[in-house]
């Protein structure tokens, strides 16, 4: 989170004064319908007909999925760099994660995923990690040749875009986390987006553990089926209503920031390199991505600079996932998909070996954050930091 202030807490207020908590409720008898509004405000932003808040980014990624009909017997391919959450999503509808590599931009490599595409694929899952937008364009045209769906993890990337298109309006669905991390928060919540009726409304009804509270959104046109309990309250849609009118400003700020600090580190260090981006005006500019020839170099760079290699990020690259690695799913094994009878065929297996072009990538770039709150002498003080982090760290030979 970047930015909270009073607006939250009025609004807040307001919701605790009405004493109408829960989303669904009489506006005669002072309900506020903060959810709703907060949906119908977040999906014309993004571009969408739909969008439904919920608890998490990890819920509205499964919701997605419950949307996109996904489930034993499908493939759905992620990337090797994002956190274990895309992963377990994908397990928790009775799926099979296939691990696809990342290119030097950190985010799936197009080329990489149709080599990993087979009669069982269903899915592509391509994740914004820290801002970074994917080539949503060669996705989709992947995606469409081979008839695949496609879900975009949006949840580090909440506002950012590609091509002009905001990230979550390019696939089929878009998942966002709004935690405590995120660029705009209500400590922990998430949404999905989508333009089509049934997965919006398979998401809604099983986000809402098959009760179907939901009569503003409509009569649904499909039968109730048991789900989860995901639902959002009153709090947490009045907080997203203030947070969502400082996106644009959060985002105007760290991209400028981004390219201010980038443009000085160009004047003022020799050979410096940054990794390549799909698109460097949507990426959200939470995190200057630096590359290296070699991976000793960036390690130490990290270490002085404050950054980190995307490859040291426990739980956020592929043979780190544990419980995921080690096939501990559910609490029963005949709940655990990788031992139902339906994915027996489907490739179980990614080892860290695996990935050699991921461990390449995530091995020689260094991530060091950026604040919207930068003024010219935090960036004057940061050039001289990583100034001096580049020099020791090509010192000694390297
Ligand atoms: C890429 C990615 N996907 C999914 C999630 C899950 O979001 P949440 O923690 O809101 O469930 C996160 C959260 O950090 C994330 O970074």
């Amino acid at each position: 989170m970047y930015r909270i202030g009073k607006e939250e807490v009025k609004e807040i207020e307001k919701v605790i004064k009405s004493k109408q908590l829960f989303r669904v409720g009489d506006p005669k008898q002072g309900h506020l319908g903060e959810c709703d509004r907060f949906e119908k405000e977040w999906a014309e932003k993004i571009g969408t007909r739909y969008a439904l808040l919920m608890s998490g980014g990890t819920s509205a990624l499964i919701c997605g999925l419950v949307g996109l009909d996904i489930g034993p017997g499908d493939e759905v391919l992620i990337p090797s760099y994002t956190f274990m959450a895309t992963a377990t999503s994908v397990l928790m509808v009775g799926a099979i994660p296939v691990v696809v590599e990342v290119d030097q931009t950190c985010t799936i490599d197009p080329s990489d995923i149709e080599k990993k595409i087979t009669k069982n694929t269903k899915c592509i899952i391509p994740v914004h990690m820290v801002g970074l937008p994917c080539n949503m364009e060669k996705i989709t045209k992947i995606a469409k040749r081979y008839n695949l769906k496609v879900l975009e993890d949006c949840c580090q990337a909440v506002g950012g875009s590609f091509k002009g298109r905001r990230l979550g309006s390019w696939g089929d669905a878009g998942a966002y986390s709004f935690n405590y991390f995120k660029i705009i928060s209500c400590g922990e919540g998430g949404a999905l987006v989508t333009d089509d009726r049934t997965i919006y409304e398979r998401a809604s009804i099983f986000h809402d553990s098959g009760t179907a509270f939901r009569p503003y959104a409509g009569e649904f046109s499909i039968p109730v089926f048991v789900g989860l309990q995901f639902r959002a309250n009153e709090i947490m849609g009045a907080m997203m209503r203030v947070q969502l009118k400082r996106l644009d400003g959060i985002l105007r700020d760290l991209r400028k920031n981004k390219r201010r600090l980038m443009e000085e580190l160009k004047d003022n260090i020799k050979g410096i390199n940054f990794a390549p981006s799909n698109d460097i005006e949507g990426d959200c500019g939470v995190m200057i991505t630096f590359r290296f020839d070699d991976g000793v170099v960036a390690q130490k760079f990290a270490s002085l600079v404050g950054g980190y290699r995307p490859i040291d990020s426990a739980k956020h690259v592929w043979f780190d996932w544990k419980p995921v690695v080690e096939k501990r799913i559910w609490h029963k094994p005949s709940l655990n998909p990788y031992n139902f009878p339906e994915n027996k065929d489907l490739r179980m297996s990614f080892t860290k070996e695996m990935y050699p072009e991921s461990i390449e990538n995530l091995s020689k770039t260094v991530f060091v954050s950026v604040s919207p709150e930068w003024k010219a002498k935090d960036i004057k003080e940061k050039v001289k930091i990583i100034k001096k982090g580049w020099e020791e760290a090509h010192k000694n030979g390297n």
